[in-house]
C-alpha cells in the first residue's frame, strides 16, 4: 500500500547554484544515444551487476513493481487486471510489457517477488517466450528477489505457515531457472513492522540481506541522524552466530521514488524532455533536482552507495514510460561526471546494492530486538491489525493444521492416498490457499471484505480437496472404505452425523510427533450413549445440556469424552446410542466458589460471578487473578490531538480507560456426573460476550472459551474488546510476547529498547503483536496464555494482561483499504460473532516453558476428527501411528510432506529456547531411520530452511551448481540445538 514520506526534500542552497552552474555548459545534447546490444552472457546474480565508480556516490536504480497478492481486489482480479474500476492494477500487463521493456536494453534490470503472480503468467507464455525470459533471468536482466509465493505479514503470520509458502515460491523458482532463480535478498518493503523471526528464519534459507520499507517514523528519525539505517540483525538468542544473522537495510523512500521522480502511467511527475528544439526543455532541472536528492540521501547512509526504489504498488503496466525516461536519467547524471560530477546512476537490483554495502567492509550496528509497533505519526499506531478479522485469522490457523494432516497423511498412505478426481494436485490447491493467505493483506486483515471472504473461499476449497486424500489415505491405512464425513462446523456445535445417528466411530488423527489427550464435545440429541476405544474398552462419556449457542443447530445436548490418539497416528472410537442412562447434566444457576483438578484450583467470586483466583496444586503456588470484559471507544478521528481515526490497520482508543461490559456475569454451572472429566462455568456479561469456563481433568491449562458479537454499533460508537487479566503477579512493566510463534521476545511499558522513545499513545503505543502465547512474571509466578489464533495485547497495568479479542469499527484509517472494519455476512446480518479459547497456566518460571511449549504446539496442530457412520467392518485397523515412538519433548516435527515420487521433506525443530528450560534445553538426538513405522529411509541430505538450496552449499557468494544425489550416510542420527530447525529431503519406500 503506497503511502507518500519526503526524507530528502532539503535542497543545500551551496549544491544547488553549483548544479545550476554545471548544468547550463551541459544544455546541449540533441539527442540521447542507447547503447548498443551488448554481447550475450550467462552470468547472474552478483557477478551480473553493473561496474560502480569507487570515488564517486553509486545511485542504484531498482526498478520494482509492489503487487500485493491481493488487498483492494482478489488475487486473481489483480492478476487479470479485473475490477479496474476499484483500483486501476494487472499484473499480467506489467510482466508482459516489463520483458518487453528489457529486451530494449541490456543495462536494464528488473526484479520480481511475488511468486504466486509470476506463476500464474509464466504458466500461460509459449515455450519461446519462457526461453526468453530464461535468458534475461540468466544474464541477470530479470532477477527474483524474496521469491516466496507472497510477501507475508510479519506480525499475525506463524512460523510453519511462512515456512511453506517460501518454499513453494523457492521451489517454484529453482525448478524452472534453477540457480539464477535463487534469490539473494529478503524483501519486505510493505509489512507494517517487522518480526524478528522473520529475519531468523530468512538467514536459514540463505539470504544474504533483507531490506524493508516501513519502521517507527521515531526510530527511522533516530537512524538517519545516526546513519544506522544499516544494521546487523541477530534474530535469534538461542542459534550460534552467524546462523540467525541477517544484514538488514531499511530503504530511504519507503518503497516509493524520489519525490518528483515518479514516471509510471499512474504518476504525474514531468518526463524528462530532452529536445532543445522543443519547447519545455527541462534536462537541466530533472539532473539537479535528482543530484540534490542523491546527495542529501547520501548523508544519512554509511557508504558511497545509495538505492533508490524506482516504482511502487502495480506500476510498469506500460513499462516504456518508465524506462525511457530512466535510460535518459542515467545518461544525463552521468553525462555530467565529464564537468566534475560525483554522482554515478546505474540500474541496480537489491543483490547489487547489497555487494556493495557487503565489499564496503563495514561494521553494522547490532539489533537483537523487533520492529514492532510500528508508527507512522505519534497518534498512528499499527496495532490494530493484530487482531483485526479475528475469525479470519482462526480460520487461516485451522487450516495450516488441516493442510499439516493432509501433508503428513499423503506421505504415510502411500500413492493410494492419491488417487482421486484430482490427481496429484489434491494438496496443491490448499498448499497455495495457505500461502497465498499469508500475504501482509490477507491474515492481516487489512483487506476489503469480498477480498477476505476470497482468502477464506481458497482455504475452504483447498480442504475439500484435501480431504479426499485424507479419506483416502485413512482408508489405505486402516482397511476400511466407510465414507468419511466431517465436521468442519463443531466449533458452533454442529455435526448431522452425530446430531441423528445411533452408532459411529470417530477417528482422531493426531499430527504432533507425541501422543495426545483431548476432550472430544460432540453435538448430539440423545441423553446417553456408550463410547469405546479402540481396544473395546469402554470410556468415560458425559452428556450435558449444550449450552444455548444463538441459533445454530438443531442439537440439545452435548456428547463429551476424553480421547487419545499416537504420534502422527490416529485412535478410532466408537459412539452408540443408550436407550437409558443418567439424565444429561443440567445447568445450575450460580458460580461454585470452586472448581479444581488433580494440577489447578480456579476461585470465583461469589458476588460477581468472575474468576477470582487460580493456584497450581501441584507446585503449591496460587495467585489472586481476576478477568472481565472491555471495550475501548474506538476513536472517531474527531480529535483534538490528530483526526487519525481506529479501522483495520490502526488502533487508537479515545480515552485509555476501557469501558466495562458488565461489573457482573450471570452464571451457571453445569452439574457433572464425572468431575474428573470437565467442569464447566458458564459466563454471560452481555447478549453479546459470553464465556464459558471449563477445567478438564488432566489438564494443566484452564480453558477460557469466550464468545464476543454482534457487537452492537447502535449507539454510534466503535468498540475494540478485550478481556483483562488481573493478578496479584508483581511485575515491573514488563510482559512478554512470541514472535510467530517462535521465540519470545520481553516487552516494557513505554520503551523500545534502541531508542529513546516518546510515547504518544498510552494504550496503542504499547501493544505488541501475541502469535501464540503471552505471558507476565515475577521470581514466583509465570501466568501464561496460549491462544489460538493471532491477537494484539499488552500489559498495561503491572500485573495485569489485556488482549483484544474483536473489533468493529464504524470509519476507515485512511490506510487506503477505503472500508470501515465492520464485518457481516448473510448468516451473522447483525454483525460477526467470534468464538476462541485461551488458555491459562500458572507456573513457576524456570519450569513454565515445558508447559507452554507443548500446550502451544497442540494449539497450532490440533487433532482431526473424522466420522463414519454405522459399523465399522470387523478388521479395520482401529489404531496407527506412523512413527515408531514418540518424538523427545524437545522435538517438534513441523513439516513432513510429499516431495516427489520417491522422497519426502521432512523438518525436525528443536522448540525451546536455549536458556528456557532445564530439561529440555539440552541438544536432542535422533536417528532418521528409526523414525517411521511405515517407511523405510533410504537416503537422506540436508537442505536450507526453504529447502531450495543444499546445506552444504549455503552462504557461497559465487556458487556453482552441484548435482546432489542421495548418500547413504555414514550416520542417520541428527542433533538437533535449541531452536534448531533442520530440514531434510529423506528417498523412502512404503514397507
Ligand atoms: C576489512 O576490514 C578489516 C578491518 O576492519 C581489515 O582487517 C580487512 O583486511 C578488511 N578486508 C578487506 C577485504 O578489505
Ligand atoms: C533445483 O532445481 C534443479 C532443477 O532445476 C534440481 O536439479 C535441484 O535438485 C534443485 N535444488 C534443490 C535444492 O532442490
Ligand atoms: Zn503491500
Amino acid at each position: 500500500m503506497i503511502r507518500a514520506s519526503f526524507f530528502f526534500s532539503n535542497m543545500a542552497a551551496g549544491a544547488l547554484q553549483l548544479a545550476v552552474a554545471l548544468l547550463s555548459l551541459f544544455s546541449a545534447v540533441l539527442s540521447f544515444p542507447l547503447g548498443p546490444e551488448t554481447k550475450h552472457t550467462t552470468t547472474c546474480g552478483y557477478e551480473s551487476c553493473h561496474a560502480t565508480k569507487p570515488n564517486m556516490l553509486n545511485v542504484h536504480l531498482v526498478p520494482h513493481t509492489h503487487d500485493d497478492v491481493g488487498w483492494l481486489k482478489t488475487v486473481d482480479q489483480y492478476f487479470y487486471g479485473d475490477r479496474n474500476d476499484i483500483q486501476h492494477a494487472g499484473v499480467q500487463y506489467i510482466l508482459d510489457s516489463v520483458v518487453d521493456q528489457l529486451l530494449k536494453n541490456p543495462d536494464r534490470r528488473f526484479i520480481y517477488v511475488e511468486t504466486a503472480f509470476f506463476y500464474r503468467w509464466w504458466k500461460r507464455q509459449s515455450s519461446s517466450a519462457q526461453q526468453t525470459v530464461k535468458q534475461l533471468v540468466n544474464e541477470g536482466r530479470l532477477e527474483f528477489v524474496n521469491g516466496g509465493w507472497c510477501m507475508s505479514d510479519e506480525a499475525t503470520t506463524h512460523y510453519s505457515a511462512v515456512i511453506d509458502q517460501m518454499t513453494i515460491g523457492l521451489r517454484f523458482l529453482n525448478e524452472t531457472f534453477g540457480a539464477c532463480g535463487r534469490p539473494r535478498v529478503a524483501w519486505h518493503i510493505d509489512p507494517f513492522g517487522h518480526a524478528r523471526e522473520h529475519a531468523s528464519m530468512f538467514a536459514q534459507m540463505g539470504y544474504d540481506g533483507f531490506f524493508f520499507g516501513r519502521l517507527d517514523y521515531q526510530d527511522r528519525m533516530h537512524r538517519m541522524v545516526q546513519k544506522e539505517q544499516e544494521l546487523l540483525w541477530r534474530a535469534s538468542d538461542s542459534l550460534t552466530p552467524p546462523t540467525a544473522d541477517l544484514f538488514t537495510g531499511i530503504l530511504p523512500n519507503g518503497y516509493n521514488p524520489p519525490e518528483g521522480f515518479c514516471w509510471d502511467q499512474s504518476c504525474d511527475d514531468p518526463p524528462i524532455r530532452d529536445d532543445p528544439d522543443l519547447e519545455d526543455y527541462n534536462v537541466d532541472d530533472v539532473v539537479m533536482r535528482f543530484l540534490t536528492i542523491a546527495n542529501s540521501q547520501a548523508t544519512v547512509y554509511k557508504t558511497n552507495h545509495i538505492i533508490m526504489t524506482m516504482g511502487s504498488d502495480f506500476q510498469y503496466e506500460n513499462a516504456n514510460l518508465w524506462y525511457k525516461n530512466l535510460d535518459k536519467l542515467i545518461h544525463y547524471v552521468n553525462a555530467q561526471q565529464a564537468n566534475g560530477s560525483k554522482v554515478n546512476v546505474l540500474y541496480s537490483t537489491p543483490s547489487c546494492y547489497l555487494q556493495e554495502l557487503h565489499r564496503a567492509n563495514l561494521t553494522w550496528a547490532l539489533k537483537t530486538d523487533d520492529f514492532f509497533p510500528y508508527a507512522d505519526s505519534a497518534h498512528d499506531f499499527w496495532t490494530g491489525y493484530f487482531t483485526s478479522r479475528p475469525a479470519l485469522k482462526r480460520y487461516e490457523r485451522i487450516s495450516n493444521s488441516n493442510l499439516q494432516t493432509c501433508n503428513q497423511l499423503e506421505v504415510l498412505g502411500g500413492p493410494a492416498s492419491r488417487q482421486g478426481p484430482f490427481g496429484e494436485g489434491e494438496s496443491q490447491t490448499m498448499k497455495k490457499a495457505m500461502a497465498v493467505a499469508q500475504h501482509h493483506d490477507a491474515v492481516s486483515g487489512t483487506e476489503k471484505q469480498h477480498v477476505a471472504n476470497d482468502y477464506a473461499r481458497r482455504l475452504a476449497n483447498g480442504w475439500q480437496r484435501c480431504q479426499v486424500l485424507v479419506s483416502n489415505s485413512l482408508a489405505a491405512l486402516s482397511g476400511s472404505s466407510a465414507k468419511r464425513i466431517y465436521c468442519d462446523n463443531l466449533n458452533i456445535s454442529v455435526c448431522p452425523l452425530t446430531e441423528s445417528s445411533k452408532k459411529f466411530s470417530v477417528s482422531v488423527y493426531n499430527p504432533l510427533a507425541r501422543p495426545v489427550t483431548r476432550p472430544v464435545r460432540l453435538p448430539v440429541n440423545g441423553t446417553a450413549y456408550a463410547v469405546s476405544d479402540a481396544n473395546g474398552k469402554a470410556v468415560d462419556c458425559q452428556v450435558s445440556t449444550r449450552e444455548v449457542r444463538r441459533n445454530r443447530g438443531f442439537a440439545v445436548n452435548e456428547l463429551v469424552f476424553q480421547v487419545q490418539a499416537p504420534p502422527l497416528g490416529y485412535s478410532t472410537y466408537s459412539v452408540s446410542l443408550r436407550q437409558a442412562g443418567p439424565r444429561p447434566a443440567s445447568a445450575q444457576p450460580g458460580a461454585p466458589t470452586v472448581i479444581q483438578n488433580k494440577f489447578l484450583r480456579v476461585t470465583f467470586d461469589p458476588d460477581t460471578g468472575l474468576l477470582s483466583s487460580l493456584s497450581n496444586l501441584e507446585t503449591k503456588q496460587s495467585i489472586k487473578l481476576t478477568q472481565n470484559f472491555y471495550w475501548y471507544n474506538a476513536s472517531d478521528g474527531n480529535n483534538l490531538e490528530s483526526n487519525q481515526p481506529s479501522g483495520a490497520y490502526i488502533f487508537r482508543p479515545n480515552s485509555s480507560t476501557p469501558f466495562v461490559i458488565s461489573r457482573t456475569a450471570k452464571t451457571e454451572t453445569i452439574q457433572v456426573q464425572f468431575p474428573h472429566m470437565v467442569q464447566e462455568v458458564r459466563q454471560w456479561f452481555a447478549p453479546w460476550v459470553s464465556q464459558v469456563v471449563r477445567l478438564h481433568g488432566d489438564s494443566r491449562a484452564l480453558e477460557l472459551e469466550w464468545t464476543v458479537g454482534p457487537l452492537p454499533i447502535d449507539d454510534g460508537l466503535g468498540k475494540e474488546v478485550i478481556t483483562r487479566l488481573d493478578t496479584s503477579i508483581k511485575t515491573s512493566e514488563i510482559f512478554y510476547t512470541d514472535s510467530n510463534g517462535r521465540e519470545v521476545l520481553q516487552r516494557k511499558k513505554d520503551f523500545r529498547p534502541t531508542w529513546n522513545l516518546m510515547q504518544s499513545e498510552p494504550i496503542a503505543g504499547n501493544y505488541y503483536p501475541i502469535n501464540s502465547r503471552a505471558f507476565i512474571k515475577d521470581d514466583v509466578d509465570q501466568l501464561t496464555v496460549v491462544t489460538d489464533r493471532s491477537q494484539g495485547g499488552g500489559s498495561i497495568h503491572n500485573g495485569s494482561l489485556e488482549i483484544m479479542l474483536h473489533r468493529r469499527l464504524l470509519y476507515d484509517d485512511v490506510r487506503g483499504v477505503a472500508e470501515p472494519l465492520n464485518e457481516t455476512s448473510n448468516i451473522f446480518p447483525e454483525g460477526l460473532v467470534v468464538r476462541g479459547r485461551l488458555l491459562l497456566s500458572l507456573d513457576p518460571p524456570s519450569v513454565a516453558a515445558d508447559a507452554h511449549r507443548p500446550l502451544a504446539q497442540e494449539v497450532v496442530m490440533q487433532p482431526l476428527l473424522t466420522f463414519t457412520n454405522g459399523d465399522l467392518s470387523p478388521n479395520t485397523r482401529l489404531e496407527f501411528s506412523g512413527l515408531q515412538a514418540a518424538l523427545p519433548p524437545a522435538v517438534h516435527l513441523l513439516t513432513l510432506t510429499q516431495w516427489d515420487k520417491d522422497s519426502v521433506l521432512l523438518r525436525l525443530e528443536h522448540q525451546f529456547q536455549s536458556w528456557e528450560s532445564k530439561v529440555n534445553s539440552q541438544p536432542v538426538t535422533v536417528n532418521l531411520q528409526k523414525l517411521f513405522s511405515t517407511l523405510d529411509v533410504l537416503g537422506m541430505s540436508e537442505l536450507n530452511l526453504s529447502a531450495n538450496q543444499w546445506k552444504d552449499e549455503m552462504m557461497r557468494f559465487k556458487e556453482k551448481p552441484l548435482l546432489k544425489t542421495f548418500q547413504d550416510p555414514s550416520t542417520w542420527e541428527v542433533t538437533l540445538r535449541p531452536m534448531e530447525i533442520r530440514t531434510f529431503l529423506l528417498r523412502v519406500s512404503l514397507r
